[in-house]
């Protein structure tokens, strides 16, 4: 059986992008999957300028968002990677052995530093934590966005490496799972769905405040008039239907698209039909967690007890394979000189 890791930053308001992208996958994985783990990234997040007591109020607002959308804690473990500081351990073996240039190479690592004056050196190492994360639970698979397929193969030749270099075959390669929804665009149907871009629709909006957002949203631009017939495989709002709707729904929307037998704001009104009906109890959730925020904590603190035997069991296990392990007087007998170095 598959041994599942996965992680998402604490950035603001858990969207729909990152909804559709990750977390609705791992809501799903946990039923075939007991017994994965899944972590709120926040060292990860700290790479770029921002506010501490901004991300206090993300972190708590990423995990209990993640509780409201469906992470089942009797079936899986969640927790944050702050509360398990092996990760960091583990990330500065990994840097030992890690090729500067494999890391200079990574492509979301040239588009953050190009926007930059003053690298940190953190933004460099960010995948190297990210293997960390993944191989502190000797994990083999990693159910991910197509974003992250990079990432991940620098998680597997971490895993190498550290297997070559100290003639082990102790950490496994993990692989991603790519989500089945496709890249979801933005609204504006031009770019990634991003806060940033202002092109999202919160997890948590209103009714009426997400039909304020898909009635303007970008569909076919080819199609002007009513009458015009559509192109569901370009159109986001499909995707979208795609992600949200029934098979049959689907199909519905695809044949009324292709003939023009419903415009554009029919097939978005089916939309939000649907994104009501699965956001609704998705917000329902939320709010009680944030009537009953002692929860959210409660299920971070036995997550990250879970979390930290499994850590420190790899710790100690990783210490012995590098020579870091406790030192006993028979050190006291070993040759300091003439021993050969390590292969690697
Ligand atoms: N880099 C990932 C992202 O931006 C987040 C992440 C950090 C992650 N550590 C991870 C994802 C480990 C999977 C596994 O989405």
């Amino acid at each position: 059986m598959a041994r599942i890791f996965s992680g998402i930053q604490p950035s603001g308001e858990l969207h729909i992008g990152n909804y559709l992208g990750a977390v609705k996958n791992w809501v799903r994985l946990q039923h075939e999957h007991p017994g994965a783990t899944f972590c709120v990234v926040d060292y990860h997040a700290i790479t770029g300028r921002y506010d501490p007591q901004v991300l206090r109020a993300r972190r708590w607002g990423m995990a209990a968002s993640l509780l409201a959308a469906g992470i089942d804690p009797a079936r899986v473990t969640l927790f944050m990677q702050s509360d398990v500081p092996e990760h960091t351990e583990l990330s500065w073996i990994f840097t030992t052995f890690t090729p500067l240039g494999e890391l200079e190479r990574q492509v979301q690592f040239k588009d953050k530093a190009a926007r930059e004056e003053s690298i940190p050196a953190g933004l460099l190492m960010y995948p190297v934590l990210q293997a960390a994360d993944i191989l502190l639970y000797r994990a083999d698979a990693v159910p991910v966005g197509e974003d992250q397929v990079q990432h991940l193969e620098l998680a597997r030749d971490t895993a190498r490496r550290f297997n070559a270099k100290f003639a082990v075959a102790y950490f496994p390669e993990p692989q991603p799972m790519l989500s089945p929804t496709r890249r979801i665009l933005g609204l504006d149907g031009q770019a990634k769905m991003s806060k940033s871009l202002g092109n999202t629709v919160g997890l948590l909006e209103a009714d009426d405040a997400i039909w304020g957002k898909l009635r303007p949203a970008v569909t076919d631009p080819q199609r002007v008039r009513k009458s015009d017939p559509g192109r569901p495989e370009v159109c986001n709002v499909y995707q979208l239907h795609r992600a949200f709707s029934a098979p049959a729904v689907v199909a519905e929307v695809e044949a009324n698209c292709r003939s023009a037998g419903w415009g554009c704001m029919d097939c978005k009104k089916a939309l939000h039909g649907a994104m009501v009906a699965e956001l609704t109890p998705i917000r329902a959730r939320a709010a009680e967690l944030q009537a009953a925020p002692g929860r959210v904590l409660e299920v971070l603190e036995d997550g990250a007890a879970r979390a930290r035997a499994v850590a420190r069991q790899t710790m100690r296990e990783v210490r012995e394979i590098v020579g870091l392990d406790p030192l006993t007087v028979s050190a006291a007998a070993l040759p300091a000189e003439g021993a050969p170095p390590a292969a690697g």
